[in-house]
């Protein structure tokens, strides 16, 4: 079944805990948390210490999106801080395989993203070893853009892939997840939907979280039928 990861980039920082809550209550299957690191993108979020106070609030699954140089680094700490799910940029890291493997190995799930301009067969050999693979619809750096249309092919691709290879991660799909574009993102073949702007942009993450998952649900049954 479809699920919605509200993405905390765009919800108001001085109120974490009741924004989280709030899109819990709309829904949510896990919280997805930008870590960005004014390098591999421009801009400069947050890293493990906000996970950690996460993880004393909620109980939901925290997928930690690493847009950073140098993630080896930092995975023991998102490990430590209670990270469930950590995705790393197949153009940030030199020895993803290592990377992967690194993740797996502090008893986390590990995961890859490609940019948009980045093909999906490139990931093809690391494909048994993720949970989950991120396919970026827009440039990551920041919330609020607009999803780029020929991200519906790669996801159509990948899902190809999978069923060639006979695997089972999940596809997940980042930037401009919304109501005019949730149908399309669905039917196309992703499972796990990111969205910040569209849950938390309007002030009413409970409300907007369960509007949009009502939207993906009957995409994806009008797509099974
Ligand atoms: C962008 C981030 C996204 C971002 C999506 O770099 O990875 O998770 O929050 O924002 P929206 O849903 O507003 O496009
Ligand atoms: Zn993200």
């Amino acid at each position: 079944m479809v699920e919605l990861l509200p993405s905390i980039l765009s919800a108001d920082f001085a109120h974490l805990a009741d924004q989280v809550a709030a899109a819990t209550r709309g829904g949510a299957a896990a919280i997805h948390v930008d870590v960005m690191d004014g390098h591999f993108v421009p801009n400069i979020t947050l890293g493990p210490p906000v996970v950690k106070s996460l993880r004393r609030f909620t109980d939901l699954p925290l997928d930690c999106h690493l847009m950073i140089e140098n993630a080896n680094d930092y995975i023991p700490a998102f490990a430590e801080a209670g990270a469930n799910w950590v995705s790393v940029h197949y153009e940030a890291c030199t020895h993803l395989h290592r990377s992967l493997e690194l993740i797996a190995s502090h008893g986390m799930e590990p995961a890859v993203v490609i940019n948009p301009a980045t093909r999906v067969e490139l990931i093809q050999e690391i494909l048994p070893m993720v949970h989950h693979v991120l396919i970026m619809s827009v440039n990551p750096g920041f919330g609020g853009q607009e999803f780029i249309p020929f991200s519906l092919k790669k996801i159509r691709r990948l899902a190809e892939l999978r069923r060639e290879l006979g695997l089972k991660f999940k596809i997940e799909v980042d930037g401009g997840v919304a109501h005019d574009t949730v149908a399309q993102i669905v039917q196309a073949g992703a499972e796990l939907l990111v969205a910040g702007n569209a849950v938390f942009g309007a002030g009413a993450p409970e409300r907007d979280a369960r509007a949009l998952l009502d939207a993906a649900r009957m995409a994806e049954k009008q797509a099974s039928a």
